[in-house]
């Protein structure tokens, strides 16, 4: 209501609330590499257009005459925390290729905006800096990148930090041990982990584990030799072949705190979440980028919500653009939202203002869909499939 009405008024926004335009305007504002990089998809892009068309299969009903005594409650609880609204900052590495603040804005922006950020293995900050910007009362949470078995020791470098950063909760991706086939990427001839404007900043040059092994075996420092760093880094973070599920137990063996295993797009490997004891997942395709040709993430999320929405926190990403697109997925069955590019874009435009602008713009334009549809929270009860028709075109 605040934003609204100052929207309205004399507010002047460090950018638009036009969430449509954020991503022509931030694209206008970017090399060509970082450009191609960040709103790049896999293959063709059909999967990633998927994501986007899967929402306007769904149609909000709106209700009237629903007495409302205020505004729709938008808090939720996921992981055993309660939190005052249902989304999250998705991992999104290499941010200082977007902005020269990179992840100490957005990590700065989502505490401010009681949102909690995940940070990413790949962050061109190291894990105590973003900590440091989140601050003590950020609620953050861990990206894993996960290490092929022989590098199991950077691994339990990685997550012993983040447990000591205050990073409560550890998302593993499961859906990329190599980068997808991104042909944008390739024509520029761009791989950012290996690029001089992210290199010397990635967090692998801040493990301690890492930097000691280098030197063991070239005889050098990590600043001395960076692309030769950088090479190892990104091949021991993509090891270029999978893990299996039987991998899990090392995880849980060292975490001391929830993991969700983001990536999972079929109701068999949600059940094998189950099976696993973990505590979440993440729905999502990695907004398009890994598997052309793959399913929408809308598409395949009320299969997995049947299958095992009772027994663990479904987290839903890749596709969300607006305020409707998270009432649809939370009355699909997901607890919280993961925004990705979006907040990229407000990165790009305007530092930490430009991502609270976007958190905060979302959060707004939910809050508002909800309370003139007569939908009172974003709790089972109220926000659920009888509040949607699905219309196919
Ligand atoms: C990502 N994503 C991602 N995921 C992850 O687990 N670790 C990472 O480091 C990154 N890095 C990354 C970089 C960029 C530029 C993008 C666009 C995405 C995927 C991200 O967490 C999320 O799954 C998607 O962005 C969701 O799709 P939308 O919201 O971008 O459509």
């Amino acid at each position: 209501k605040q934003i609204y009405e100052r929207g309205l008024q004399f507010h002047r926004p460090p950018l638009t609330f036009q969430t449509t335009h954020w991503q022509a305007q931030a694209e206008a504002r970017l090399s060509a590499n970082a450009r191609g990089y960040l709103s790049g998809s896999a293959g063709t892009g059909e999967t990633a257009a998927k994501n986007a068309a899967a929402f306007s299969r769904w149609s909000i009903l709106p209700k009237r005459l629903v007495k409302t005594s205020g505004l729709p409650d938008l808090s939720t609880e996921v992981l055993g925390t309660k939190l005052p609204f249902p989304i999250a900052v998705a991992p999104v590495g290499v941010q200082k290729i977007f902005n020269p603040d990179g992840e100490v804005a957005s990590a700065a922006a989502a505490a401010r905006e009681g949102v909690p950020f995940i940070m990413s293995t790949a962050s061109s900050v190291s894990i105590e800096d973003v900590a440091r910007a989140n601050g003590e009362d950020g609620v953050r949470w861990f990206q894993l990148y996960w290490p092929a078995r022989r590098h199991d020791d950077i691994t339990l470098s990685m997550l012993g930090r983040a447990r000591k950063a205050g990073f409560s909760a550890l998302f593993v991706t499961l859906d990329t041990y190599m980068l997808g086939w991104r042909p944008g990427d390739m024509d520029n001839g761009y791989n950012p982990f290996l690029r001089s404007d992210a290199i010397g900043v990635a967090i692998g040059f801040s493990d301690p584990v890492f930097r000691a092994q280098f030197r063991e075996q070239h005889g050098v420092d990590v600043e001395d030799d960076e692309h030769h760093a950088a090479a190892e880094w990104t091949s021991t973070v993509f090891p270029g072949v999978s893990h299996g599920w039987e991998d899990l137990a090392f995880l849980q063996q060292h975490w001391d705190g929830p993991i969700v295993l983001k990536g999972i797009q079929t109701v068999e490997d949600a059940r094998r979440c189950v099976e696993c004891g973990v505590q979440g997942l993440v729905v999502s395709n990695h907004g398009g980028r890994q598997v052309d040709g793959g399913i929408s993430s809308l598409g395949v999320l009320p299969r997995i919500v049947d299958a095992v929405g009772d027994q663990l926190d479904i987290f839903f990403d890749s596709g969300i653009r607006a305020g409707a697109d998270i009432a649809k997925a939370l009355a699909l069955g997901a607890r919280m939202c993961l925004v990705g590019r979006p907040y990229i874009y407000g990165l790009v435009l305007g530092g930490e203002d430009g991502v609270s602008h976007v958190l905060k713009s979302l959060l707004g334009d939910l809050e508002l869909t909800l309370h003139l549809a007569g939908i009172e929270s974003v709790g089972k009860e109220h926000l659920n499939r009888g509040v949607l028709e699905r219309e196919d075109r």
